[in-house]
């Protein structure tokens, strides 16, 4: 199963919550050059274009599911392109990521890879979850290492990426970032129920589980992951709080 639109879409409100705030992040200036790494359905691409008064904006996605629906956001100064984020060339006034890079591997790689598509006197602003201690997550690890979805998965479970908020703060800066801003907060998400946690989390972490695995054992796994989030949330409202770091910093022009 890959990337689904509406499976991602069905939390719309509460994620565009972290957006709004790395919105706040960005200097903004007439006429800048933008990219958006991991842009999903342009949505919020656009809403970051219309912010940017006469910018220049490119949305890049891997996923062509995603990228399908990115048509409806295309107008002059926005377009949108099929590429992996770890891999684009080229400088740009502000690079920008919400909600992406933590599915890129290497971080300590990929930090000074991102800073390198900074003009100078331009900026990173970066948001990505950094929950992947939190219990709806390690319970994804607890499912798959059983049988038999262990066995289907040939042992393979998803080691997160993500730093911690000290360790981005260090690279950035070893990397030429300065004015640096980098942050971690809880977005407290009040959500039905256990069912929802695990709708929440079928958009994002679930996916390359179910990828991997046959479609056969897709109910099974996601019934015996439901079976676990009940313990944790047996009754409703289920208290989700979600943990996010935010980050950006200006390339010092001196790194040109
Ligand atoms: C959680 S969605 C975020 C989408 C959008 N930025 C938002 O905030 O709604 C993550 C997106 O990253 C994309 N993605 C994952 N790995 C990628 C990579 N290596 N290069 C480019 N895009 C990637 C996925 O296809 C997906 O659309």
């Amino acid at each position: 199963m890959p990337w689904n639109p509406d499976t991602y879409h069905q939390f719309e409100k509460e994620r565009s919550a972290p957006f709004d705030d790395l919105m706040q992040l960005i200097e903004r200036r007439d006429g800048l050059t933008v990219i958006d790494l991991g842009c999903g359905t342009g949505e919020l691409t656009r809403r970051l274009a219309d912010a940017l008064p006469h910018s220049d904006v490119l949305g890049i996605d891997s996923s062509p599911h995603m990228l399908a629906k990115t048509a409806a956001q295309v107008r002059a100064g926005l377009r949108f392109e099929r590429a992996q984020l770890e891999e684009v060339t080229g400088q740009w006034d502000v690079v920008f990521s919400n909600a992406a890079i933590q599915w890129v591997e290497d971080h300590p790689a990929l930090i000074p890879r991102l800073l390198s598509l900074v003009r100078p006197g331009g900026q990173l602003v970066v948001q990505l979850p950094s929950n992947h201690k939190a219990p709806a997550h390690m319970t994804i690890l607890a499912t798959a290492s059983e049988a038999p979805f262990q066995a289907a998965l040939n042992g393979w479970t998803r080691q997160s990426p993500v730093l911690t908020v000290g360790e981005y703060a260090e690279l950035l800066y070893q990397h030429g970032g300065r004015n640096l801003t980098v942050f971690e907060k809880v977005y407290p998400h009040v959500l039905e129920n256990a069912e929802a946690v695990r709708d929440w989390t079928r958009g994002t972490a679930l996916v390359p589980y179910l990828e991997r695995l046959p479609a056969d054992l897709h109910e099974a796994f996601l019934a015996r992951y439901t079976e676990r989030l009940r313990t944790k949330w047996p009754t409703s409202p289920a208290f989700f709080g979600f943990n996010r770091i935010l980050f950006a910093a200006n390339l010092d022009s001196a790194s040109a």
